[in-house]
C-alpha cells in the first residue's frame, strides 16, 4: 500500500490554509495545522471551519521550538501562515512573514529533515485588479485572467479591448475612473 503523505499546513485556520487542509484531507493525506490564531485575524477566537480530521497545533511561526515540533514527520509543507491585512505594523509583517519563513527553511536544513517540498503562498500582486497600459488603447483595466489562459502558461495581463499584453502601471485613484471601463 502507498504510504500516506503527511502535510504541515501553516496558517491552516486562515482562508487559504483551511481550504488547502480540507482538500488534502479529502485526498487522503494526514494533515497537521500550525496556526497561532492571530487575534487580529480571528477576532472571535478559534474558527469552527478548522477541519476536525487534521491535527491542530496552536503555535507561533516565530518560535523556533514550535516550528521544530510542527515539522516532525512531515513530507510536504503548505506554507500559508502570514500576518496580513492593512495594519501599520511593518516590523511585525517582516517578523512573521519573512523571518518566520526563513527560520523554518533554516531548521529544515539544519536538522536535515526529510521534507520533500515547501509550497509557499502566492502574492495578491498576481491579481490583475490594477491598471494596464495597452500600446493601442492606452490606459485600460484588464479583468481577472481566464483560467484557460493560465493553464496554457500564459501569465500576461491582456487588454480587454484588443487582447494584446499590457504593461502594469499605477492605478489612478480619481473617483470612479476605473468603474467606467470594462
Ligand atoms: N486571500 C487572498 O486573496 C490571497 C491572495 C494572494 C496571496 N495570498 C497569500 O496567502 C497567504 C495566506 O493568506 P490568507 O488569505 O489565507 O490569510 P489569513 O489571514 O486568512 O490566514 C493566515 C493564517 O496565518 C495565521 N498566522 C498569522 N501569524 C501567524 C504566526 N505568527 N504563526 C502562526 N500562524 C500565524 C493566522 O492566524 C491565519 O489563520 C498569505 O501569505 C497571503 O498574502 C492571499
Ligand atoms: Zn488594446
Amino acid at each position: 500500500m502507498k504510504k500516506q503523505e503527511r502535510a504541515l499546513v501553516t496558517g491552516g485556520a486562515g482562508l487559504i490554509g483551511s481550504h488547502v487542509t480540507d482538500f488534502l484531507v479529502r485526498e487522503g493525506w494526514w494533515v497537521r495545522i500550525l496556526d497561532n490564531l492571530e487575534p487580529n485575524t480571528h477576532k472571535r477566537g478559534k474558527p469552527a471551519w478548522i477541519n476536525r480530521d487534521a491535527e491542530f497545533v496552536q503555535g507561533d511561526l516565530r518560535d523556533r521550538g514550535t516550528i521544530e515540533n510542527a515539522l516532525r514527520d512531515i513530507d510536504v509543507i503548505f506554507h500559508q501562515a502570514a500576518y496580513g491585512g492593512y495594519m501599520p505594523e511593518m516590523a511585525k509583517y517582516v517578523h512573521v512573514n519573512s523571518l518566520g519563513t526563513a527560520q523554518m527553511l533554516e531548521i529544515i536544513r539544519e536538522k536535515n529533515l526529510p521534507v520533500q517540498k515547501v509550497i509557499v503562498a502566492s502574492s495578491q500582486a498576481v491579481y490583475s485588479e490594477g491598471a494596464g497600459e495597452c500600446a493601442k488603447h492606452g490606459l485600460v483595466f484588464p479583468r481577472v485572467r481566464p483560467v484557460k489562459q493560465l493553464q496554457r502558461g500564459d501569465w500576461s495581463v491582456r487588454c480587454p479591448i484588443c487582447n494584446e499584453p499590457t504593461t502594469s502601471v499605477p492605478t489612478p485613484e480619481e473617483n470612479g475612473l476605473w468603474l467606467n471601463q470594462g
